[in-house]
């Protein structure tokens, strides 16, 4: 049975943003393709937004150990439901960068700024439909970022566009 799961969660101080997202992504995109799982990623104002499809007992496994991931907290599920397919085919993990499009869209629904947990179920199913829609920052992009940042510390332009 395929399924799709989808949480927020709030970032911890770890390491540099940057290399966080890098090692998350390295990690996601390797794991997800060797297991059929799929989904996306989103972060901002120090919140995460998540989408996993896969088999049910392969998005569970995976959340259980995702749950405990030290870099960050606050693990809430915003949804969870059987699916006939793959929302996100294309991609084991599909980063989205920070937008002012994802800005507007938590506006037009009356919250400040991106707020996952504000959303409800049909909101959630939008935002989904947002993402897919929207462009991709491939990990290759976010590793050269993350490199360029930790060699220019405290050059911080690159940086601005994720948070
Ligand atoms: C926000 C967030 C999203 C993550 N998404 C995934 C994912 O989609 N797939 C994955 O394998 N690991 C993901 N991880 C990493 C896992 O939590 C964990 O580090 C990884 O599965 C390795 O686990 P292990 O160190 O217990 O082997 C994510 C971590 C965070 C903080």
């Amino acid at each position: 049975m395929l399924i799709q799961l989808c949480y927020a969660s709030t970032r911890k101080d770890h390491q540099e943003l940057l290399q966080d997202l890098s090692d998350i992504l390295t990690v996601s995109i390797r794991f997800n393709r060797l297991h059929n799982v799929y989904g996306v990623l989103y972060y901002a104002h120090n919140s995460f937004f998540q989408c996993l499809e896969g088999e049910k007992e392969t998005v569970e496994k995976i959340f259980e150990s995702i749950k405990k991931d030290q870099r960050h907290q606050n693990v809430t599920v915003l949804s969870k439901k059987e699916v006939d397919q793959v929302a996100f085919s294309d991609w084991s993990m599909k980063y989205v960068q920070s937008n002012r499009g994802v800005d507007l869209f938590f506006k037009a629904k009356n919250y400040e700024y991106f707020q996952p947990t504000k959303l409800n179920d049909i909101q959630v199913g939008e935002f989904i439909q947002h993402l897919l829609e929207a462009e991709e920052v491939t990990l290759s992009k976010v590793s050269a970022d993350a490199e360029s940042f930790n060699n220019n510390k405290g050059y911080k332009r690159g940086y601005i566009s994720y948070i």
